[in-house]
């Protein structure tokens, strides 16, 4: 079906309809991948390219969580990280939000259920599965990101059509994630060092990328005393279950139940009331049936929202068994094993081999030793109290930081109890999804690190302020002086309670 301005393909008000060879944006669907409650997941084509589009409703409760995670995804593309699906499009119609992005391979629930052995996956495959999932959390949260719903579904192979990452792991859906450290600085200052890192690539300088985030320009947010659930109800960290503020550790624990589960059921499997009190009962050590998994889980306990987990054990561990299990990094995965690896296999082999490719997991080097936060102040020391008020005072601009604060509070969806194995989202209503507002589409072009906004026809009122627009002070709205003033201010303040101190 053409596309038109309103977009008002067989809509009704709860409920979108969008069949085989409607046009959305341009964007022709050719099939539906993914419908779950709250969107719709299709492979769309433009100019003989094909991608992925995510569709979610305005008129659900709260709004989408799409604009989250455009959000999310322009920061980790800005960062040029790796292993997290490239954005080409995004924006707001009247009645939903797309997104459209590359098309990735298949999930890991669908890989496990067409492996050889699907209730119990080789040491060989849920080990690598498990070291690059650990290293695309870890890439996450070194960006000041917590995903918070880690389950085999958001997880991905790369693209097809590109040999070399066609079999990697990407990591996707961060409808509910939340950034746990923010800016305190200039914005403007910060985004001019992301623009000298190096081209996107897969593979060797990720601490290049990493150098050029400066823990300095951040301050932490604090953690809330108690929050809403969040995750899924299967994978959700016993944290989750009593409703604490989530933190990195929360990622690698749900991380660990979803490996867990590719050897055997999980213990809770089959609960339901009793699910949360079965999962606080239940070893690591006893669903890898390893007690080398002891330290693993004594770690993870021992986190709060500031600790960060020891990456470093859970790596070893899968590493040590990889090793014992006499797998290659380049063997074939249990799902590329039939009566023998696939042709698809071989050809990706060739191109490693040849091209003499080593990932950066395969060598992590420090990677899973460094911790990129450990400098930025907790929570009450004098150090960040006084880089909190900075940073409200650093930026008079018409949109501060705590607006921007605001802003990603009001982004962030709350989740209530979910069903087993499936989030279900209730959203809190988002200042954006409350006004009225005109269609807004934004272009990712290829190598930027910004985006273009273009304004689509619609019945358009009010202009949407962030989290749509990249979010930088405007310079005309603050003069250079009269920041270095506020700096320098900022900066004697600190040395004379430094001084005091
Ligand atoms: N970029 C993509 N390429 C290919 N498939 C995708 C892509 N994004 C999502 N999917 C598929 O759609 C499913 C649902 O997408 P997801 O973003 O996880 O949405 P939901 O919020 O409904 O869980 C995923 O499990 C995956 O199989
Ligand atoms: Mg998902």
């Amino acid at each position: 079906m053409a596309d038109n301005n309103n977009n008002d393909i067989n809509q009704t008000e709860e409920q979108l309809v969008f069949n085989v060879g409607d046009s959305v944006t341009g964007y022709t669907i050719i099939e539906k991948i993914d419908e779950g409650g709250y969107g719709q997941v299709f492979k769309v084509s433009k100019d003989d390219k094909i991608f992925a589009m995510k569709i979610e409703s305005n008129s659900q409760e709260g709004g989408s969580a799409i604009k989250l995670e455009i959000e999310v995804l322009k920061d980790l593309r800005a960062k040029k990280m790796p292993n997290f699906p490239l954005v080409v499009r995004a924006g707001r119609k009247i009645k939903y939000h797309f997104l459209i992005m590359e098309l990735l391979g298949e999930n890991l629930r669908t890989l496990k259920f067409r492996s050889s052995n699907p209730d119990c996956l080789s040491v060989g495959t849920w080990t690598r599965l498990g070291i690059q999932c650990l290293y695309t959390i870890k890439l996450m949260h070194d960006c000041g990101y917590l995903h918070r719903d880690i389950k085999p579904s958001n997880f991905a192979l790369g693209p097809s059509d590109d040999l070399l990452k066609k079999r990697l792991i990407y990591l996707f859906d961060f409808g509910l994630a939340r950034k746990f450290v923010v800016k305190a600085r200039d914005e403007r200052a910060a985004a001019m060092t992301m623009t000298t890192v190096t081209q996107q690539s897969v593979m060797g300088t990720v601490e290049e990328k990493l150098e050029n985030i400066k823990s300095s320009d951040y301050r932490w947010r604090l953690a809330r005393r108690r929050t809403d659930f969040r995750g899924t109800q299967m994978y959700a960290s016993p944290n989750a279950h009593d409703l604490k503020e989530l933190g990195r550790a929360d990622d690698v624990w749900s991380l660990m139940f979803m490996l867990a589960e590719f050897i055997a059921p999980l213990p809770w499997a089959n609960e339901d009331k009793e699910l949360a009190n079965v999962k606080k009962s239940s070893k690591l050590s006893e669903m890898f049936k390893s007690e080398a998994f002891d330290k693993l889980e004594e770690n993870l306990k021992s986190c709060d929202y500031y600790t960060p987990p020891d990456y470093e054990i859970a790596y070893n561990l899968m590493k040590s068994l990889l090793e014992k299990s006499g797998t290659n990094w380049n063997d074939p995965y249990d799902w590329e094993m039939k009566d023998q690896p696939e042709i698809e296999y071989r050809k990706w082999k060739d191109e490693k081999t040849s091209k003499n490719v080593v990932y950066v997991w395969e060598n992590p080097k420090e990677f899973f030793k460094l911790d990129i936060w450990l400098n930025v102040p907790k929570p009450g020391s004098v150090k960040q109290k006084l880089k909190k008020n900075a940073s409200v005072e650093q930026i008079s601009g018409q949109q501060t930081s705590e607006g921007r604060k605001k802003n990603e509070e009001n982004l962030e969806a709350t989740k209530t109890i979910g069903e087993e194995g499936k989030s279900v989202e209730g959203k809190k209503k988002s200042a954006l999804s409350k006004r009225k507002t005109p269609s807004i589409v934004m272009d990712f072009d290829d190598n930027a690190t910004n985006c273009t906004t273009t304004m689509c026809a619609g019945p358009a009122t009010v202009l949407p302020t962030a989290p749509l627009r990249p979010i930088a002070p405007s310079p005309r709205r603050k003069g250079k002086t009269s920041r270095k003033k506020k700096e320098s201010s900022v900066r004697n303040k600190l040395k004379n309670l430094i001084r005091k101190k």
